[in-house]
């Protein structure tokens, strides 16, 4: 076992990345991003209908014998990885088609409890230009913690501006990497033919960790996830085996400007932290009066508010909680996230959820 270093915080480790994470200390780090090779095994050059050639992954550092070679790498980076992870740490791992069935398998198998599945859809895709399959438009990222028991963070509400205040899902829609931020090299080539766009990261990082958090990219390529760790605040270890690409991550990354605080603070609320707040405290507010009505989203039944901070909804009366579940037949349903009022000026609807926002943000 090689010796144990300190946490070499905001660098990049030159070497492979087995060998330099069984150097850190276990338990180090809260959250993980791996791009790993894809192991695409191209076996001829890809032409567009113009003759121009695409600029695929070809490189070395993709290249494995076979699915046992790849099978064997992917294990012993997964273990390194999961040694050093916290036990409430999460880890990412971003593929495609052709690598990340056998990733997750592993994942599994070593002892990592799976918790979403992101598919990253690429609105900017390139075509399938022979027209033999269908448009190659997603890869997926892996989200497990490092263990089921867990406790990992999830920045539930922020990721909600992120699909217009409602709950979101595992489908992003992001571009593949373009124009100023895609990285050249002196002849105005793609420095890195896997460089990830930085919206991706941004929400990883935002999605499953807090400002001072350590973030480690084993694969770090072009330097994606540490200047977004950077800009959001975290610290962060690079692990990487090209020059050429190191010497990029590194000019990049120190050009990187951290978040302005105001412009951070909304990007860290997480709900846990958010003060309760009862219902009642709108009434006394005044945001809602009662004898006022409301309406619930599901199917737009009516309700009216009553004095004590409960609603009345024909025979039903209760909590907006206990009135929204008995309307679904559900176990349990969030009020604050299914009943609205209809602004008498505006005549837009509005949330309670939106209201007791408000009342938040003024205590
Ligand atoms: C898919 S790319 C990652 C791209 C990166 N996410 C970005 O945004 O630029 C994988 C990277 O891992 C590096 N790599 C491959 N095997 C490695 C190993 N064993 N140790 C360290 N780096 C490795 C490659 O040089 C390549 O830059």
């Amino acid at each position: 076992m090689p010796q144990q270093l300190e946490l070499p915080l905001d660098q990049i480790l030159v070497g492979d990345c087995i060998e330099m994470m069984e150097s850190l200390p276990e338990a180090s780090v809260d959250l993980i991003f791996a791009d790993p090779p894809y192991n695409l095994q191209l076996r001829n050059d890809l032409w567009r209908p113009n003759m121009t050639q695409v600029d695929a992954v070809d490189d070395a550092w993709d290249h494995f014998a076979d699915f046992a070679a790849y099978d064997q790498f992917t294990e012993r980076w997964l273990r390194a990885a999961r040694r050093v992870m916290s036990a409430n740490a999460t880890i990412w791992v971003s593929g495609t088609y052709h690598n990340i069935f056998r990733v997750g398998s592993q994942m599994q198998s070593l002892g990592f409890w799976l918790l979403n599945t992101v598919c990253w859809y690429k609105p900017n895709a390139m075509p399938n230009f022979r027209g033999k399959r269908l448009k190659n438009d997603a890869e997926f990222v892996i989200w497990a913690a490092r263990d089921e028991s867990s406790h990992y963070t999830f920045n539930h509400q922020v990721m909600k501006q992120f699909n217009d205040a409602k709950q979101l899902g595992s489908v992003w829609k992001i571009p593949l990497c373009s124009g100023a931020e895609r990285l050249k090299d002196a002849d105005g080539k793609k420095l890195h033919p896997t460089q990830k766009p930085e919206a991706l990261l941004e929400r990883i990082i935002l999605a499953s960790s807090q400002p001072g958090d350590v973030i480690l990219d084993p694969f770090l390529g072009s330097g994606t996830t540490a200047a977004m760790a950077r800009k959001l605040h975290r610290q962060w270890i690079g692990i990487e085996r090209e020059a050429a690409y190191i010497q990029a991550a590194q000019q990049r990354i120190e050009v990187v400007e951290p978040l302005a605080e105001e412009a951070l603070l909304p990007l860290t609320v997480t709900a846990d932290k958010a003060p309760r707040v009862p219902f009642k405290r709108l009434l006394e507010a005044g945001l809602v009066s009662a004898g006022q009505t409301l309406y619930f989203t599901v199917t737009n039944q009516p309700a009216t508010v009553l004095d004590n901070g409960k609603l009345q909804c024909g025979a039903l009366v209760g909590s907006i909680h206990a009135v929204g579940a008995k309307l679904t037949q559900a176990p349990s349903c969030n009020g604050w996230l299914h009943w609205y009022m209809i602004d008498p000026i505006t005549k837009r609807n509005i949330l309670l959820n939106d209201l007791r926002g408000q009342l938040r943000d003024v205590n």
